[in-house]
């Protein structure tokens, strides 16, 4: 078990590159089993989810070479298994992607109820009413396994009742090869959504109006060998944007699509941070006090929700009092707690927390609940004053490609240590 520790109060300054986005990564690469042919992915985050998507694929039968850190090429022609278990799809939420791909592939579907953050219920109604639209009939298994099966998919007319990424992304992966024409409404907008599409269109699929809140998908028989780079994270550089404002910095994040921030950059201009926007390229500086103010989550292209812990620790040394509810998710304020060990002052009524600014926070020991909850811990150690200790850093190096490399660039004190219980544990 390893902790990050942090040194804090340092400016961070210089420039920074954000790497592939997470969300697109997790589902291209299962979108990979419905392709006969070699696909070589680019820009592909090194975080531990998308080992975790590499490894299914191996398990699956899916031939995996790593031409270097962030491009893979991935053969599935020999694919020949159905099944992901327990093992490997407890470690993230997007191993449910599979059953979407192997339901297209092979018309069969075994497999783990997903892991991932707990952001308390996490219902997957929406995936499966796409799934059984489709002609696809659902049964539970044992050991927490669900088996989706359909004789021959067929296009329909696909209504999500909740905008939903990952019923999205499931609704197009199983009807890409279904036979004729799927709507989609009330689809998700999110950008990985639209980079999704893109892939699988590059590969011979007929999709429209992602990015859009109804997506027609005309499915076709075969999908080809592509080549496909996937998009910057825009939640990774959201974060550094943040981290950055938090120290009172002067960064340049590189390999960004400024589009994809709007929301955030919007929120942080209000905040008093200066955002100065290039063609793929931010510089984020912030001269003055940062300034309170209300947010409110929604699904895209609205402020993001994963973005909703870093905002939190920036409204915490903010002038006033904020609030922000969160809309998408039913209990996202857990990392909460740790941050009170900080110094954070805050009261949270259900999806509502109301934050009362403080001149500067005070580095403690903290635990990351959460993937973005522990980044948020991470952000407030850099600006707090003294020694901030993360544990369970796990959560954080899910999403989080080199996190302590690229701060240390922009002149953070962060390390990485062995937690002294496991030292203890080993010794014993
Ligand atoms: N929901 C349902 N039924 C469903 C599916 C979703 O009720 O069948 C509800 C959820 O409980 C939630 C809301 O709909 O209240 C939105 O959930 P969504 O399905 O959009 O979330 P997700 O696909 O499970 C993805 C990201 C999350 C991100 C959310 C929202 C991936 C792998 N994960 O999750 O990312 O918070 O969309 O934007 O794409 C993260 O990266 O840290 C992360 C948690």
């Amino acid at each position: 078990m390893e902790k990050f520790i942090i040194g804090g109060g340092r400016r961070l300054c210089g420039e920074v590159e954000i790497s592939g986005a997470k969300n697109a990564a997790v589902a291209i690469l299962p979108a990979t089993v419905l392709i006969d042919g070699v696909c070589r992915i680019e820009n592909i985050p090194s975080i531990s989810d998308v080992a975790t998507t590499l490894k299914i694929l191996k398990s699956l039968g899916s031939q995996v070479r790593y031409i270097n850190n962030n491009t893979v090429e991935i053969d599935n022609s020999s694919m020949r298994f159905y099944t992901v278990h327990h093992n490997l799809a407890r470690h993230m939420r997007a191993s449910y992607y599979f059953i979407g791909a192997l339901l297209g592939r092979f018309g069969i579907a075994r497999v783990s109820m997903p892991g991932g953050c707990n952001f308390g219920v996490r219902p997957i109604d929406q995936h499966l009413k796409a799934f059984t639209s489709l002609g696809a009939s659902v049964s539970p298994m044992e050991n927490g396994m669900i088996e989706v099966t359909a004789d021959r998919l067929v296009g329909n007319s696909i209504y999500l009742d909740i905008v939903s990424v990952g019923a999205t992304v499931n609704a197009i992966l199983s009807s890409v090869k279904a036979r004729g024409t799927t709507i989609i409404e009330n689809a998700a907008k999110e950008p990985h959504i639209v980079d999704l599409a893109n892939f699988l269109n590059s590969a011979g699929a007929d999709i429209r109006g992602a990015g859009t809140d109804v997506i027609k998908v005309c499915g076709v028989d075969t999908l080809y060998s592509t080549e496909y780079s996937i998009i910057p994270d825009q939640i990774e550089a959201g974060t550094y944007m943040a981290a950055a404002a938090a120290t009172g910095g002067d960064v340049l994040i590189k390999n960004v699509i400024p589009k994809h921030l709007e929301a955030i950059t919007a929120k942080l201009q209000e905040m008093g941070v200066v955002i100065e926007e290039f063609d793929d390229a931010v510089r984020v500086t912030r001269p003055n006090e940062l300034i309170q103010c209300n947010i409110k989550t929604m699904p895209h292209p609205g402020f993001p929700t994963d973005m909703q812990p870093p905002a939190a620790v920036l409204l915490s040394i903010a002038d006033g009092t904020s609030i922000i509810t969160e809309s998408v998710w039913d209990n996202r304020f857990r990392y909460i707690d740790e941050l009170r060990r900080m110094g954070v002052q805050v009261q949270v009524d259900g999806k509502v927390a109301v934050i009362q600014g403080v001149k500067h926070l005070t580095g403690a020991p903290v635990k990351a609940t959460d993937l973005r909850g522990g980044v948020a811990m991470v952000i407030a150690g850099l600006c707090a004053r003294g020694v901030t200790e993360v544990e369970e850093i796990g959560h954080i190096e899910r999403g989080y490609e080199d996190i302590v490399g690229k701060l240390t660039g922009l002149g953070a004190d962060i390390k990485r240590a062995v937690v002294a219980d496991a030292l203890i544990g080993r010794a014993l």
